[in-house]
């Protein structure tokens, strides 16, 4: 079978090619390289040892997308290609929309000329909004994200639903991912943000490979246990693997049609405070760190109820907090530079 994985150059993208070529699926990668490196790709490769195939292209260009389903015939697309700031998200809303929400419809358009039907779509846990409680569970009305980087994934799963209603072919997946961290366990893939990290992990790893002085922690009078925000940290490779068993139950599942949303998430908050001690603990790093005051728009603590993956789809988080600080530390300590390094 061949996989069309939209932004699969990227942190998650790259890790669920790499867990796509180890479950015997072809893989084709389509990808502007916005934010990303095209080495992610040749390393996955290594790893793998079988061949991905790239073109470089942007979702928005509609007659690079009919030659890409042209040229191969394309069973299912996993699209990640989106950008993901939340906080420039609020400084650049048309970007934000132009890219998440056009792109999409561009790549929903050429699925459907090109008679492909099965999708899979980067959601995140932000479509829950500020309204749902905790923990979040997939029955819930979709929320009111208090950014335009959440309301664009929103937008895009309130338009897989209208299209599953106008297309009875339509196989859509919608995963909503909590907060993916750490890397494989070789070093050789992991994430690498440009510029100042907006991610938790990623800039205590800065701090620890001595590129950044400090860490700042916003908030630490939130009414939770230790007054840190706390969130649901799952490894990215737990995360890459949620993505085939997703594709295996959407391929096996002949007869289901419609949308069908997943929360990928380990179901326990961990607060940031607790991943600094962890961090600490299984690098053996101190990180400096200052308590900053709050940031719009963050919530005190959210997690998954992660029980629906595990029922149908087999899947759970099953990689441990130590093990997604020492992937981190690895990756960091061998490519301080990224790929770049
Ligand atoms: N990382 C997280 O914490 C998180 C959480 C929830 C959801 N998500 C979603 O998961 C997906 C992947 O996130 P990531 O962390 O791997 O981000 P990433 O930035 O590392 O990967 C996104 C990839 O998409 C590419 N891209 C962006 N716009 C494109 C376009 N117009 N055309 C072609 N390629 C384009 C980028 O070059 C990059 O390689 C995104 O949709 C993101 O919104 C991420």
């Amino acid at each position: 079978m061949k996989i069309l994985v939209t932004g699969g150059a990227g942190y998650i993208g790259s890790h669920t090619v790499l867990s796509l070529l180890n479950n015997g699926y072809e893989v084709v990668v389509y990808d502007n390289l916005c934010n990303s490196s095209e080495v992610s790709l040749q390393r996955v490769q290594q790893l793998a040892g079988n061949t991905v195939e790239f073109v470089q292209g942007d979702i928005q260009d509609k007659s690079a997308l009919t030659a890409l389903f042209k040229q191969y015939p394309i069973d299912a697309v996993i699209h990640f290609a989106a950008l993901k700031a939340v906080g420039e998200s609020t400084q650049l809303p048309l970007a934000y929309y132009q890219n998440n929400v056009h792109g999409t419809l561009c790549l929903l358009e050429a699925m459907q000329v090109a008679n492909v039907h099965q999708f899979i779509f980067s959601s995140s846990a932000t479509v829950y909004g500020e309204e749902n409680a905790v923990p979040y569970v997939e029955t819930m009305t979709l929320g009111t994200p208090s950014s335009p980087y959440g309301a664009s994934k929103v937008m895009v799963e309130r338009v897989m639903a209208d299209v599953a209603l106008a297309n009875a072919q339509f196989k859509g997946v919608s995963l909503r991912y909590f907060n993916p961290i750490g890397a494989h366990p070789s070093g050789q893939i992991g994430e690498d943000p440009k510029g100042i990290p907006n991610n938790l992990l990623p800039y205590v790893a800065q701090v620890a490979v001595g590129k950044r002085d400090k860490l700042n922690i916003f908030g630490g009078d939130y009414p939770t246990a230790d007054g840190s925000c706390e969130r649901d940290y799952l490894h990215v490779m737990d995360l890459a693997d949620g993505h085939v068993a997703a594709l295996d139950w959407l391929i096996k599942n002949e007869q289901f049609t419609g949308v069908e949303a997943f929360n990928l998430g380990t179901g326990t908050p961990v607060s940031v405070f607790a991943i600094v001690n962890a961090f600490e603990q299984a690098t053996g790093k101190t990180i400096a760190y200052d308590v900053a005051p709050r940031r719009a728009g963050d919530l005190p603590a959210f997690w998954a109820d992660a029980n629906k993956a595990k029922i149908q789809l087999n899947w759970h988080a099953s990689r441990t907090l130590q093990q997604m600080m020492e992937d981190t530390w690895n990756w960091q300590s061998n490519n301080p530079n990224g790929f770049d390094s």
